[in-house]
């Protein structure tokens, strides 16, 4: 068993836990939230499998080994005992990602230039650096993670190499795009069941809807990348094959997925996405303004990522989208369940829903929270109001 370590935004961890779990993988009993990432253990298969599947993690690393360091000589003594040989051909180009807290050896670059000689000790020769060019440098070297924290130093390798979030279909985007893993955290914080209708009527590059076909349709979510793994010197081309084939779709019935954004270039991205997904048959797009919905009437789910704050557009515009939303949601989807993620609750209670939040994390470092809820009749509202002139909706009485 290998000890591994998912990596996620903050504030995903319990849904992240929840998938692994579902890959029937043991995690850390309880996965302290805002850590950025869940422990977990499996065999080199289960860490293949979790790379494969796992749809709303970032990346997947293996600890290597951990021991007390409080000199250079000594890093490079222990470092250079580490089994580098199951995760590095010789000459193969790495790069060193280092974090210290608390620790005399606190010069995270100079502990990076310490780690070539102690992997040299090891292999025989240095590795290679990584060289430059502009994809990540996580695509082109094996990338390896160090963090000191009080003395004490824990070496991990990264297992997938390009962030797990690059499924390969983006390649068109919008206006401020959702990361993938981040959309489908948001459809899973929503409780869609995957059989219900769905709408993204904010839909930008369609990372929403993209990722609801797929989840629905259970495609796998990295069948068509490069992992870091498979530059491993015991990667096994035949027995990873055998696994995608194990893990392979199993068809399922597909429920309405909706999404439309009121900008056309942002519909022809998100068609050309879709395409390159799979998964463009399984989605109705169109170019409309929210105020020109027309959701079936069987009740469904809106999960959305409507335009907030700084990334888009001024206040007073985004206050006047705000109301807007409230009144179409209320007047065409009263009885629907709503998930809309938002950088500002201000914004959201200005549609008057009365939703609650469900998940706070980051989106391009920017904090935003998950906001749901049953979207309420129109008439509920209006009532509220002319009992309440200027006070906004008044809770419901114990
Ligand atoms: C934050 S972006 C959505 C990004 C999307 N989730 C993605 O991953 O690409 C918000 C989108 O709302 C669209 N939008 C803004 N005002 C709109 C309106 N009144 N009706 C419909 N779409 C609108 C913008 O064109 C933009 O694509």
């Amino acid at each position: 068993m290998e000890s591994l370590f998912a990596v996620c935004a903050p504030g995903l961890e319990p849904i992240v836990a929840g998938e692994l779990q579902d890959l029937g993988l043991k995690t850390e009993s309880a996965p302290r939230f805002g850590a950025g990432g869940v422990r977990f253990e499996a065999s080199y298969q289960g860490m293949q499998r979790a790379n494969l599947l796992l749809r709303c993690a970032d990346r997947v690393l293996v600890r290597l080994g951990e021991f007390r360091a409080t000199a250079f000589s000594e890093l490079e003594k222990r470092a250079g005992l580490l089994p580098w040989e199951k995760h590095l051909a010789p000459g193969r180009p790495v790069a060193f990602k280092v974090a210290s807290w608390r620790s005399r050896l606190y010069h995270e670059n100079a502990v990076a230039l310490r780690l070539p000689g102690a992997i040299a000790r090891r292999l025989g020769q240095p590795p290679a650096a990584a060289g430059g060019g502009e994809a990540p440098v996580e695509a082109l070297a094996q990338l390896i993670v160090i963090s000191l924290e009080d003395d004490h130093c824990t070496v991990s390798v990264d297992t997938s190499g390009e962030l797990l979030h690059r499924r390969g279909y983006r390649l068109a985007t919008a206006k401020a795009p959702l990361r993938e893993t981040l959309a489908c955290a948001i459809l899973k914080a929503s409780g869609w069941d995957a059989a219900s209708p769905l709408l993204d009527p904010f839909c930008g590059s369609g990372t929403i809807p993209i990722e609801a076909a797929l989840l629905a349709r259970r495609m796998l979510p990295g069948a068509a990348r490069r992992f870091a793994f498979m530059d491993w010197p015991g990667f096994d081309r035949a027995a990873w094959a055998k696994l995608m084939a194990e893990n392979s779709t199993v068809p399922a019935v597909v429920p309405r997925i909706m999404a439309s954004d009121r900008d056309a270039g942002a519909v022809r991205a998100a068609r050309e996405n879709a395409e390159r997904a799979g998964v463009a048959g399984l989605i109705e797009f169109s170019c409309r303004a929210v105020s020109a919905i027309a959701p079936p009437p069987a009740p469904g789910w809106i999960v959305s990522n409507p335009p907030y704050g700084v990334r888009l557009r001024g206040q007073n515009d985004l206050r006047n989208l705000y109301a807007q939303l409230g009144k179409v949601l209320r007047s065409k989807c009263a009885g629907w369940q709503a998930a809309l993620l938002c950088g500002d609750k201000r914004l959201l209670a200005g549609a008057g829903l009365g939703f609650e939040t469900r998940l706070s994390t980051l989106n391009g470092g920017l904090k935003v929270s998950l906001e749901c809820g049953t979207i309420p009749p129109e008439s509920k509202i209006a009532t509220y109001r002319m009992e309440r002139p200027g006070l906004g909706p008044r809770p419901p009485s114990a």
